[in-house]
């Protein structure tokens, strides 16, 4: 018996990088996993084939989760798919070109909070009230809340959302046995991240990295697997930052 066998896991934005990574890890360790995505079709049949390969079991959904109604649609087709989800991963960020705020119009600002902020609430919301007891959330951040960068403003107050969302929900769920945690990488070799970041930037950032490389996705993967596991039962409402001890 694998770790997670018979649990059903949910992830948003499984089709790349550190939701990918996730979804592999879940599916690996015995979890039946739905992953949702919002554009990339090819990169999401490429997960379920590789889940698939090495014995697992993981379905894409499209959703974008900007769009009203669908982070509901990402849980119900989850729930007809698996039965009960056990476990939430909501990792999904939307990609933007980071701009000074003075730069930056409010149609984006509520675009990266729909994706990022409302659609946690809502998949959370959902599994407040169907979520079987004993089971996990963990809601993906990041590093940012802690050190603050210019031309992010939208993604870091999203984030921000997330957090406090995260530590307001592991209150309510606790008496139920589900934890509800934030993971907040660092910087992490991914599609976003080589998006709003220039070479350099990324080696000087691998260089005042104590662990001296930037984060793989499996980096964070891991650590999302342990609080999802059942060794992670003790843990709730902390962000536990994985970033190669950059703070
Ligand atoms: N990479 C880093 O350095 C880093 C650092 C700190 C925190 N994080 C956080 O880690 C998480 C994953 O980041 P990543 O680097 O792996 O990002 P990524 O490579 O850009 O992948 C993002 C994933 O989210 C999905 N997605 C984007 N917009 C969506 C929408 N509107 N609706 C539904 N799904 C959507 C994408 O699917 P489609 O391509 O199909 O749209 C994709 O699967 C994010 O929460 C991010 O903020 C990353």
């Amino acid at each position: 018996m694998t770790v997670l066998g018979g649990k059903k896991a949910v992830v948003t934005g499984g089709s790349r990088g550190i939701g990918r990574a996730i979804v592999e890890r879940l599916a690996r360790d015995g979890a039946e996993v739905v992953f949702g995505y919002a554009r990339d079709a090819e990169a999401a049949a490429e997960v379920e084939k590789a889940v698939a390969g090495a014995g697992g079991t993981a379905y894409a959904v499209r959703a974008d989760l900007g769009e009203p109604g669908a982070a509901e649609r990402l849980m119900e087709t989850a729930e007809e798919r698996l039965g009960a989800v056990d476990i939430l991963v909501n990792n999904a960020a939307a990609s933007f070109t980071p701009a000074p705020i003075a730069e930056t119009d409010e149609e984006l600002f509520d675009r990266v909070m729909a994706v990022n902020a409302r659609a946690t609430f809502l998949t959370m919301r959902h599994a407040a009230r169907l979520m079987p007891d004993g089971g996990r959330i963990v809601n993906i951040s990041t590093l940012n809340t802690l050190r603050a960068a210019p031309g992010i403003a939208p993604y870091m107050a999203s984030k921000g959302a997330i957090e406090q969302l995260t530590a307001a929900v592991a209150q309510e769920l606790g008496p139920r046995g589900i934890t509800v945690n934030t993971v907040s990488p660092g910087a992490t070799d991914t599609d976003l991240l080589r998006g709003t970041n220039p070479e350099e930037a990324l080696t000087m950032v691998a260089s005042i990295t104590p662990l001296r490389r930037l984060g793989r996705p499996s980096d964070i993967a891991d650590v999302v697997a342990f609080l999802a596991g059942p060794d992670g039962h003790w843990i709730t409402g902390q962000n536990i930052r994985a970033t190669g001890g950059l703070s």
